[in-house]
């Protein structure tokens, strides 16, 4: 009844030929400081027979605020008492985190998000997190989806050149589920880096995938030899991820940088030579699926050392797909193509040595002389051989000892010249939400 009466009334305001003001309801307030909230990557024992996964935990940083809540708390509403709070937990310090025993769950993409288009603006899933004194809440937030934060965001930020933007990635984006002859798994120790698929890492926000692909010459359909790899591992078949991001493309004015940036299997020969037919061969189906948004770096580049076209080029043009090819063998002979995106790559599995690589790293990016306008902060830690071979770690209990620096470090000592960051397991950092605020303060400096 409820439904079918509100379905009644929008049809009236709209055939009545009102304009239904886009709804502009806070997601996230805070007089000083903030709060936010995550989903921990590796699995919580809460007790000696539960385990639970994804698991949220709630966030604070109140730096700089003359009073400092005492109090956070989980709630599946917006925070407007303390009565409605599902857990609190005191804050013991100006910055920290509390892990929850309540996991984000399976469910769907808010707003219509699920299998389509769905509403502009950030949108809420069901967690929320307020912090205050015992009586008041004074910042709140939610655990959100950032669909059309470019569009929502373009009267600010279309002058910034990409180069200045802050983009929110993730490293080795196709891997995040097995879909082979032989395995489905979503979960596992050292290949899968991401548990969201392509379609829902850009709902939540990301703009940039580092994507790792493979041929395999022994499936008889050209289409089918195109895979997503983790180095020598088969993950998932490349075209159906390409159309996710065209169905994205087609529904939005978003812009998605995509970085063919290793290709393990099949590209090489021995000694080194690419093999022309197997990059020929990938080439015609980037264009084939994604050919009416190329922006082609031979009309929109401009030049090496410089931060490249704005973002309002590039939407004026309708041209909002950049495809950067880690090859310049191939790039040069292809002038759609964007060059090599350096990667700020530490290949440690040491979080100390990885920060203070990245630190110096970003400080000295991008190079005066770099032909791509983009770097990427490649914000994880690589397990050595001997540690996947003794099972030490996975790659979510590495995510888990970095995330939560990437957000400190993204929010502060990186804030004026990241470009892309790109983890794994990204709902366990703030890097969709800081690269948003980022991208808006460049901007707001031009
Ligand atoms: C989860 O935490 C809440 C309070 O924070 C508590 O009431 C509840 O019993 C806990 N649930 C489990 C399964 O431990
Ligand atoms: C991560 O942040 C915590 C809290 O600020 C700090 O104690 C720890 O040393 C940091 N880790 C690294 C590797 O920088």
């Amino acid at each position: 009844m409820a439904v079918s009466l509100y379905a009644v009334l929008t049809l009236a305001v709209t055939a009545l030929g009102a304009t239904i003001a886009p709804s502009n309801e806070l997601v996230e307030n805070s007089q000083c400081g903030r709060v936010w909230l995550t989903v921990r990557s590796p699995d919580v024992r809460i007790s000696a027979t539960v385990i639970v996964q994804d698991v949220l935990e709630l966030n604070w940083d109140f730096n700089g605020c003359s009073t400092v809540p005492t109090q956070i708390g989980l709630f599946d509403e917006k925070p407007l008492s303390w009565m409605s709070a599902l857990s609190v937990f005191l804050v013991p310090s100006v910055e920290g985190y509390v892990v929850t025993n309540m996991s984000v769950g399976r469910g769907t993409l808010p707003a219509g998000w699920e299998n389509g288009v769905g509403a502009k603006g950030p949108k809420c899933l069901w967690p929320w997190v307020g912090a205050g004194d015992n009586i008041n809440i004074q910042a709140y937030n939610c655990l959100k989806i950032q669909p059309t934060w470019m569009e929502d965001n373009a009267p600010k930020i279309n002058n910034l050149r990409i180069g200045d933007l802050a983009i929110a990635g993730t490293h080795n984006a196709g891997a995040w589920r097995f879909d082979t002859e032989l395995s489905q798994v979503s979960r596992d120790s050292f290949v899968l880096c991401q548990d969201r698929s392509i379609w829902a890492q850009l709902v939540h926000g990301i703009r940039y995938f580092d994507f790792r692909i493979a041929y395999y010459e022994f499936y008889g359909n050209e289409d089918d030899r195109y895979w997503l790899n983790h180095n020598l591992i088969r993950v998932r078949p490349l075209v159906p991820l390409l159309r996710e991001i065209r169905a994205f493309l087609d529904a939005t004015k978003e812009v998605v940088f995509l970085d063919a940036h290793h290709f393990p299997v099949g590209f090489y020969q021995q000694d080194g030579t690419p093999i022309r037919n197997v990059h020929a061969g990938l080439l015609e189906i980037i264009q084939r699926e994604l050919g009416p948004h190329l922006a082609h770096a031979g009309e929109f580049g401009t030049g090496p050392g410089s931060k490249g076209p704005t973002l309002q080029s590039l939407i004026n043009a309708n041209k909002r797909l950049l495809f950067s090819y880690v090859d310049n063998s191939i790039v040069s002979q292809n002038s759609w193509l964007w060059p090599i995106l350096p990667h700020l790559w530490a290949n440690t599995n040491s979080p100390t040595e990885l920060f203070q690589y990245l630190d110096a790293a970003i400080s000295m990016s991008p190079q005066p002389t770099a032909r791509s306008p983009l770097f990427s902060a490649m914000a994880q830690t690589t397990p050595t051989v001997l540690d996947i071979l003794f099972l030490r770690g996975s790659l979510r209990e590495n995510a888990d000892a970095v995330n939560r620096n990437v957000t400190a470090r993204f929010a502060s000592r990186w804030r004026t010249q990241a470009n892309i960051i790109s983890t794994d397991f990204f709902l366990g950092s703030d890097v969709v939400d800081l690269s948003i605020m980022i991208s808006n303060e460049r901007a707001s400096r031009l």
